[in-house]
């Protein structure tokens, strides 16, 4: 089998998390295992289509993936709207990143007096039978004047979550977990496969 963490399938419980971030997979782990749901990495290529709706997004892939896959199968995707540039990157924020990279961003945010910005995961669970349900998270915040802190990923290093004074890249992973949008779309996730899976 191509790209998984583990090649036993032994389990059928276990959903699989297409991504090839260490990073997500390990927030997700963090979020879900207080919940006792196993999950291991299938790390292969999401299919994402063209949309401005991270639901979207993720469902096509998750939907696809569980049906080639013969699986069932955790799909997220993510991005981060700065208000002062209208949403911006948004659904592009990983290209974005790739591209312009943290500095870019901040560049773009240079005279700025308002810093808003959101992140926002949207998560998908399908399986090869049954619809697929969706869930997701927000984390609203401000961009820094500069990055600040080594841990994580992305633009953590230039988000300030409301009500603090450090980034995400300063707080590591508690400080995460306490405040991102990942964690919030999980535990939803969570909450109601506990309610009607178990
Ligand atoms: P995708 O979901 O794989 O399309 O990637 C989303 C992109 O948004 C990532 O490559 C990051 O640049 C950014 N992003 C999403 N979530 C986070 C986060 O938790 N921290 C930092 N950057 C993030």
């Amino acid at each position: 089998m191509h790209g998984e963490e583990d090649t036993s399938q032994s389990d059928k419980r276990t959903l699989w998390f297409v991504t090839q971030n260490a990073h997500k997979y390990q927030e997700a782990r963090r979020t879900l295992d207080p919940f006792g749901i196993r999950i291991r990495k299938l790390s292969i290529p999401k299919t994402e289509i063209q949309s401005v709706d991270l639901g979207d997004i993720a469902k096509f892939a998750a939907e696809e993936a569980a049906e080639k896959y013969n699986r069932t199968v955790l799909v997220e995707d993510s991005g981060l709207f700065v208000n002062a540039l209208n949403g911006f990157p948004g659904p592009y924020s990983s290209y974005v990143h790739a591209t312009i990279g943290v500095q870019g961003l901040v560049r773009l945010m240079n005279q700025k007096l308002r810093r808003e910005a959101y992140f926002q995961a949207s998560l998908a669970i399908a399986s090869p039978r049954g619809a697929s349900q969706e869930f997701s998270g927000r984390a609203y915040g401000t961009i820094s004047h500069k990055p600040a802190g080594k841990q994580g990923f992305g633009f953590d290093p230039i988000f300030i979550p409301k009500g603090t004074r450090k980034t995400f890249a300063q707080g590591g992973s508690l400080f995460k977990d306490r405040y991102s949008h990942r964690a919030i779309a999980f535990r939803k996730l969570a909450l109601w496969y506990v309610k009607t899976k178990v």
